[in-house]
C-alpha cells in the first residue's frame, strides 16, 4: 500500500510544483477570514481521492476542500490536499499533503509529504520513517535545550491573551519558537526531532491526523491542551515526548482557553 501512496503523493507534490512556480495565474478564493484556498488545492484533492479509492475502493473521505459525500465509518481517510496554503500562495516551500487511514476509529496508516524538499514521513503499524529510514522525537529533558514549534492563531481568537503568555514563557525558557505555517509539518518535525514539542489551538482533523499518528508511532505523546485524546476532532493539540509534553502542559495549565 505504502507504495501505490508514496507514487500518488510524488505525482500530486510535482502538480503543485510545478503550479507553485506560475504564482502569478493562480485564482485565490477567500474562504473565510485568513482561509485561503485556490483550485491547486481542489484539483489536488480531487486527484487524491481518485487514487486513495483504488486502493480502499469503500472508503470514506474527510477532505479539507469538500469530500464527504464518500462516507464509510469503518474505513475513511482524512486528507489535506495543501497544509500549508498561505506558504504555498506567497511562494514557500513548507507546504505539505497530509493524509491519514482510519479503520474502526483508530489511524491505522498516515503519510505527509513535503513536494518541495522531496521528505515523505509516513507511519504504520511498524513505526514511523522518513524516506523510508525509521525516526524517533527527541530525547531532550530540559526545556532550556528544546526548540518549539507552534501556530498562530488566525481566525479564532478567543484565548489569545492565554497563548501569548505561553508563548512569553517559552521565549525566557527554550531554544526559541518556530511558526512553520503548516501544523503538518509541524507535527512530523516534531516526530523526527528536528522539534522537541508542537502546540496550536482550533485545528481541524484534517491539518493533524496523519501528523499526529506519526508523531506516535515515533515514539511521542499526542493530547489535547488538557491532556486528553480528543485532539483530531477536538480543540487542541499538543505533542512531544513524555517528558517535555509534562513540561508543557503545566505551563499551558496556567492559563486558560
Ligand atoms: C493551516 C496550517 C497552519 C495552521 C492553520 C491551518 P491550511 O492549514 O496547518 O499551520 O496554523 O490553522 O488551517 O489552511 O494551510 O490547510
Ligand atoms: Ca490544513
Ligand atoms: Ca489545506
Amino acid at each position: 500500500m505504502h507504495q501505490h501512496i508514496s507514487q500518488l503523493l510524488f505525482e500530486i507534490g510535482e502538480f503543485q510544483l510545478t503550479e507553485q512556480s506560475k504564482l502569478s495565474e493562480i485564482k485565490v478564493i477567500e474562504k473565510s477570514q485568513n482561509q485561503l484556498v485556490s483550485y491547486v488545492d481542489i484539483e489536488s484533492e480531487k486527484r487524491l481521492v481518485k487514487g486513495l479509492l483504488e486502493l480502499t475502493p469503500t472508503a470514506g473521505f474527510l477532505g479539507e476542500e469538500g469530500t464527504s459525500t464518500l462516507q464509510n465509518s469503518d474505513l475513511y481517510w482524512i486528507i489535506d490536499p495543501i497544509d500549508g496554503t498561505t506558504n504555498f500562495l506567497f511562494g514557500h516551500s513548507k507546504f505539505c499533503i497530509s493524509i491519514a487511514l482510519y479503520a474502526d476509529s483508530k489511524p491505522v496508516y498516515g503519510a505527509v509529504y513535503v513536494p518541495a524538499e522531496k521528505e515523505l514521513f509516513h507511519a504504520d503499524s511498524s513505526g514511523a520513517y522518513l524516506n523510508g529510514k525509521p525516526i524517533h522525537v527527541a530525547q531532550r529533558l530540559q526545556l532550556s535545550e528544546t526548540l518549539m514549534a507552534t501556530g498562530f492563531p488566525y481566525y479564532n481568537f478567543k484565548g489569545l491573551n492565554g497563548y501569548i503568555e505561553v508563548l512569553k514563557t517559552l521565549m525566557q525558557s527554550t531554544q526559541g519558537l518556530r511558526r512553520m505555517g503548516s501544523a503538518a509539518i509541524d507535527l512530523v518535525y516534531t516526530a523526527a526531532g528536528r522539534f522537541d514539542g508542537f502546540f496550536e489551538l482550533n485545528l481541524k482533523p484534517w491539518d493533524v491526523a496523519g501528523g499526529a499518528y506519526i508523531v506516535q508511532q515515533a515514539g511521542g505523546l499526542v493530547t489535547s491542551f488538557s491532556g486528553e485524546d480528543d485532539f483530531v476532532f477536538g480543540t487542541s493539540i499538543l505533542a512531544a515526548n513524555e517528558n517535555i509534553h509534562q513540561l508543557l502542559s503545566e505551563i499551558i495549565a496556567k492559563q486558560e482557553f
